[in-house]
């Protein structure tokens, strides 16, 4: 196993620069799913090239689909049409990728062939009952583990049929993963969310012309249309930009421009939130690239103060979470976060991982079932340990930047997975960052 360790030592100067962070990943894994699933040519521009979205490709090179990289970013995927898929000969690898997974559970739900979905050990933890429960009530025979833990065993063969369905957890996987098992069901496919997550399949269906009804909270399919092949313009993943806008609001005198960042309005939480702690942030250059909204982010350093984070932005900002503590740590008074139980079956417990590692810096945090409560101060220097999650990882790479002395950060290695680049980006603003 590649237990990479990163230093991050305390900025030595204000942080500036115009950056762009590498494509967005949810809507990456999706663009491969569905340019594989039309029936023509697709061509992908900023494409994640990162573990996570590369496996996705991997899997659909593996059931037959062409997929060209012409370039960085780039991929041209010759669609094989919904029924045009050819059985695996090995196990279908999902690596550290929960989205691919569960997506593709969805997908394989639907074939006419038998396919096996592995994991690395992290995935190899997560929970799939929540896809392969409803996935059955639709007709589909999936095997798990003791404890409907990877690897998945996707039967295939069996026909579909369409259901009403309200997950229990917030979870665009979840609703993905339904949505494109209705694509081959029989009669409709409703779901309606406990909150409105991010809302990507659907409008990449919608773009490919598939008919679908949805607004925040619910959606329908019905089986038995076709995809058209789409050009695909993905934007800078906010989740990845979420570390510089914490990183640049902590340092006093940075000031930070990141380019083209996807807002869409179930992704964009940690704004609000932050907004109301005190931070500077301006919008600029508002557009639509590829039927998302896309801004200019330019952040500017304050004081942060804390606040209770309202639960209506939680699943709106469930990725930030890591990104989140730092900054609250750091800000004069407490933060309470909770309703974010969720963030207890991420790549890692991401609630256990934060408060420890934060509370080696000194800071004063207490964990609850579903968040914490923060006591923002300083941060000294220490070991922490990421416990191979890379948003722990680039987390605590920004408390580096203000903590009284350098940070030691174990088992880095899976940054890979969402953010190539991350230390030379991280560097090119003023961040003092390297590996051990
Ligand atoms: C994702 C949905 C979220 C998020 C993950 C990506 C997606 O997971 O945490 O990083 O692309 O649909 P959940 O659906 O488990 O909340």
């Amino acid at each position: 196993m590649n237990t990479l360790d990163w230093v991050a030592a305390p900025a030595a100067r204000p942080l500036h620069g115009d950056l762009t962070v590498p494509g967005d990943k949810s809507i990456s894994h999706r663009a491969v799913m569905l340019a594989s699933l039309a029936n023509a040519t697709s061509r992908i521009k900023g494409f994640l090239e990162g573990e996570d979205t590369l496996a996705t490709a991997r899997v659909f090179g593996q059931m037959g689909v062409c997929i060209e990289a012409p370039a960085a970013g780039e991929r041209i995927v010759h669609g094989v049409g919904l029924h045009g898929l050819s059985a695996p000969t090995n196990d279908l690898d999902c690596g550290n990728s929960g989205t691919a997974m569960r997506l593709l559970c969805g997908v394989l739900a639907g074939q006419a062939f038998e396919s096996t979905l592995t994991g690395d050990a992290s995935l190899s933890k997560r929970p799939m009952r929540r896809v392969t429960e409803p996935l059955a009530r639709m007709g589909a025979l999936i095997e798990t583990r003791e404890g409907g833990l990877p690897p998945l065993h996707v039967r295939g063969g069996r026909s579909l049929c369409g259901i009403e369905f309200a997950p229990p957890v917030a979870s665009a996987q979840v609703k993905s993963a339904l949505l494109l098992a209705g694509l081959y069901a029989d009669g409709d496919t409703t779901i309606t969310e406990l909150h409105p997550t991010r809302d990507y399949t659907e409008r990449m269906l919608a773009a490919c012309g598939w008919p679908i009804d949805y607004s925040p909270g619910t959606v329908r399919v019905n089986g038995g249309h076709t995809l058209r092949a789409i050009d695909i313009d993905v934007p800078a993943d906010f989740s990845s930009a979420a570390f510089f806008v914490v990183a640049a609001t902590l340092v006093p005198g940075s000031e930070l421009r990141l380019r083209k960042v996807g807002m869409n309005p179930r992704r964009t939480g940690l704004l609000h939130v932050l907004r109301a702690m005190g931070a500077d942030m301006a919008e600029e250059n508002a557009h639509f690239a590829g039927g998302e909204p896309v801004s200019d982010l330019v952040i500017r350093h304050a004081p942060l103060r804390g606040i209770d984070v309202p639960v209506e932005h939680v699943a709106d900002m469930i990725d930030e979470f890591p990104a989140l503590f730092v900054a609250a740590a750091c800000a004069e008074g407490t933060t309470t976060i909770g309703g974010a139980a969720e963030l207890r079956v991420k790549e890692s417990d991401r609630i256990a991982v934060m408060t420890a590692g934060l509370r080696m810096l000194g800071a004063r945090i207490e964990e609850t079932p579903d968040g914490a409560v923060i006591e923002g101060g300083s941060l000294r220097g220490g070991r922490v340990d990421s416990h191979g999650d890379h948003r722990c990882a680039m987390a605590f790479a920004v408390a580096g930047a203000v903590a009284t002395s350098a940070i030691t950060i174990t088992d880095c290695a899976n940054v890979a997975t969402s953010f190539p680049g991350f230390i030379e980006l991280a560097r090119s603003c003023g961040l003092l960052l390297a590996t051990a």
